[in-house]
């Protein structure tokens, strides 16, 4: 798709297909709108009136001009109340407006949208929602063909040169769609070897660095938790740090650390009937969104210096499988009493957050597909949030606002900690049912220092079973846009 901005307006513009945003709200056909109207012989206040077209968000019509005019196909999408305008709504628009074209068959395109902010960001949220709509994965099937027709060219009316914001926004896009490839490929596609090799290819192409640390250097970092977890695998663990370093003297060091269980059988507490074995393949969508992260943020080159972290993984059983009830020893020193296989992420992570405090970086954000938990209490469309600082966690919760991507504040709250205690080793890594997304966190924190730290679970949102917003069905790239933006505010 390529999509380039104009100064040439709504009433200038002749080719295929022309999509119009109105805000809610009976429709004046007034100004501007009366001109169209003209120059398309009233087709477009009869398309109002026939479909009742009243703006509300996510409402849209379309319609066919016949004869052999200056625009061929009409489409309107609603904005919602023009009070409540935010760069979502030009994405939802933008998603809206890509499905609707490709449905009906259009190759060249032509959008005018209200601009919200300035043109910049009005040309990057609409370049967003067009990319993330128009993506689909057909990768798994034998015929190739995308339903409706592959959009040629896009054009955004009166907004000017927008070249770079546009450009930008197609490097963060390239990271959302890897992320998403990633955690649709299934766990006999993508295994800790792969993840690696995605890891190998954002480097080399990027020029980042890489460093691979196979189990036996793990062994060596004492990463007991991370291995014991590895343990019943017959694919060797990868524990992948990939570094982003700026030309000059990085104005700050972050870290950003994800969950990569390629697979999650639950281990020898296996995953039983109805618990939804069949998805896990979705449990290194953390890995898979700060992967996604690095090779956006490798394109937009900010003057910080990142720390990718991925400890790659299956959860599996086999004769060398961990036990229930097995002792591990983290590379902090601290011991765990493995009272449950299945909450195997925060073993990963316990090592992963250990490794990130020791480079000394100014803050640490890890995200993980963690807990069912997450899920019953925030539903599909929102991860939790919990911090140990302030400052960082409305960083975080602003990146997330720009991004249109929700979380919600949870708290680590000490006394459930009493949940973890163990009578033989520093403590359990699993509590008790209620709650058991905020034990998961203060398990985590017990891996972290002084170094300010964020946790994201992400369980809900990776993943959407239907046509969402700017995804459509299966893995949706969640959170690489709020990653991005978090990294290039400390810019
Ligand atoms: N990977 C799962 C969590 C998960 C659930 C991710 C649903 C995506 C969708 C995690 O490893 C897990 O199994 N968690 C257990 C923890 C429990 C054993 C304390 C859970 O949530 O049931
Ligand atoms: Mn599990
Ligand atoms: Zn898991």
């Amino acid at each position: 798709m390529d999509i380039r901005s104009t100064d040439t307006s709504l009433l200038t513009w002749t080719g295929d297909t022309l999509a119009l945003g109105l805000p809610e709200g009976a429709v004046e056909i007034a100004g501007e709108l009366a001109e169209l109207n003209d120059k398309l012989g009233g087709t477009l206040g009869e398309l109002i009136s026939e479909t009742e077209f009243e703006g509300k968000l996510g409402s849209s019509a379309a319609t066919r001009l016949g004869g052999g005019g200056p625009i061929r196909k009409l489409i309107l999408v609603g904005l919602g109340k023009t009070a409540d305008f935010d760069l979502q709504t030009l994405r939802l628009a933008a998603a809206a407006i890509a499905r609707l074209a490709k449905q009906q068959k259009s190759q060249a395109l032509a959008i005018s949208l209200p601009v919200v902010g300035d043109q910049s960001a009005t040309a990057g949220a609409i370049t967003e929602g067009l990319l993330l709509a128009n993506h689909q994965d057909t990768r798994f099937k034998s015929t190739k063909e995308e339903k409706g027709a592959k959009l040629e060219t896009v054009e955004l009316l009166g907004l000017g040169e927008q070249a770079s914001a546009i450009a930008k926004a197609e490097q963060i896009c390239s990271g959302v769609i890897l992320a998403r490839e990633l955690v649709n490929a299934p766990a006999n596609t993508v295994t800790p070897l792969t993840m690696a090799e995605t890891a190998e290819q954002i480097a080399s192409e990027y020029g980042l660095s890489l460093k691979i640390l196979e189990q036996e250097e793990c062994e060596s970092l004492g990463m007991g938790a991370f291995l014991g977890v590895a343990k019943a695998s017959d694919i060797p663990p990868k524990f992948l740090h990939l570094i982003y370093k700026p030309q000059g003297t990085p104005k700050r060091k972050l870290a950003i650390v994800g969950k990569s269980l390629t697979f999650d059988s639950g281990g020898l507490n296996i995953k039983g009937a109805g618990s939804g074995i069949e998805t896990m393949k979705m449990d290194m969508g953390g890995g898979a969104a700060t992967l996604g992260a690095a090779k956006a943020i490798a394109q937009l080159r900010p003057e910080v210096e990142v720390h990718f972290i991925c400890p790659a993984t299956e959860n599996m059983i086999s004769g060398r499988a961990m036990h229930p009830g097995d002792i591990l020893t983290a590379s902090n020193g601290k011991t765990i009493e493995v009272n449950n296989t299945d909450a195997e992420g925060r073993l990963t992570l316990a090592d992963g957050l250990v490794f990130a405090e020791k480079l000394e970086v100014d803050a640490i954000v890890d995200l993980a597909t963690l807990t069912g938990a997450c899920v019953v209490a925030l539903g599909d469309d929102i991860a939790g949030l919990w911090s140990s600082d302030e400052s960082l966690a409305a960083q975080l919760q602003e990146a997330a606002k720009l991004a249109g991507e929700k979380f919600w504040p949870m708290p680590l709250e000490e006394k459930y900690f009493e949940g973890l205690k163990s009578p033989i080793a520093d403590m359990k890594n699993t509590g008790p049912r209620p709650g058991g997304s905020i034990t998961a966190a203060l398990f985590l924190k017990q891996f972290i220092n002084n170094t300010p730290w964020l946790h994201l679970d992400i369980a809900g949102p990776v993943w959407s079973d239907k046509e969402n917003g700017v995804n459509n069905s299966g893995a949706t790239g969640f959170p690489v846009r709020t990653l991005v933006n978090w990294v290039m505010a400390n810019n």
